[in-house]
């Protein structure tokens, strides 16, 4: 398991990461009509690097994540802007109960990897969506086990078309892929490596 608290502080150091986010934000734009309306939930935030370029385009947005230490950082960052649409919550749907909010839009960036049982936080995102509700998720797509090394047991990416059969299964319609970037990696040899990653888009049945 990664310690993400002990990440939180030099997270948006990293320029990958921001571009990685921007390059999110845009495509989720482009595939889904946003508007003020809309309440969101940012799950798995970590620093906000997602919701703050899409803060203005949406109504409200809850932001939870389970590591204290990326909340600590995020709430910081609220508050420098003096952004007024954003709640930020400390949670970890895989073993709390779900709440009882609902939201129009779910995203979740760089997180399904992380969470052993991918059809039950499926489960859970569809059961917090509002009918017709959408769902994002960006992740990296099939990969050996290189990208975290192979001593942290993570998902190694995900297989689109199975990714596309869970979503199915667990009620989701609508059901699209989309390349958004690639993340460069150096290899132990001294070369470089590409990881491409996906966007989903899917709405609630
Ligand atoms: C790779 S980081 C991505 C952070 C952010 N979405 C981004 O794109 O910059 C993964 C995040 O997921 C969070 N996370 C991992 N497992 C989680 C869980 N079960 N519930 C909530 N958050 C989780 C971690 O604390 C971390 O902040």
């Amino acid at each position: 398991m990664i310690d993400f608290d002990s990440k939180a502080r030099l997270w948006d150091g990293n320029p990958v990461f921001q571009d990685r986010a921007n390059k999110i934000a845009a495509a989720m734009q482009a595939a889904i009509p946003l508007n003020t309306n809309m309440r969101a939930l940012d799950y798995g935030c970590g620093t906000g690097m997602l919701s703050f370029p899409l803060k203005d385009a949406l109504g409200h947005i809850t932001l939870k994540d389970s590591s204290a230490g990326m909340l600590e950082v995020l709430r910081e960052k609220i508050a420098a802007l003096g952004v007024s649409n954003m709640t930020v919550r400390q949670a970890d749907l895989s073993s709390q109960p779900l709440p009882e909010e609902r939201y129009d839009l779910i995203y979740t960036s760089m997180v399904l990897h992380h969470i052993p049982d991918t059809a039950a936080i499926l489960a859970a995102f569809r059961a917090l969506l509002n009918p017709g509700g959408r769902l994002c998720v960006a992740d990296l797509d099939q990969e050996d086990g290189s990208f975290h090394g192979i001593e942290v047991d993570v998902h190694h990416g995900f297989a689109r078309e199975e990714l596309a059969r869970l979503a199915t299964a667990a009620g989701f319609a609508d059901i699209d892929f989309s390349t958004v970037f690639e993340i460069i990696k150096d290899t132990p040899e001294g070369g470089t490596r590409g990881f491409p990653a996906f966007l989903m888009v899917a709405r609630k049945r």
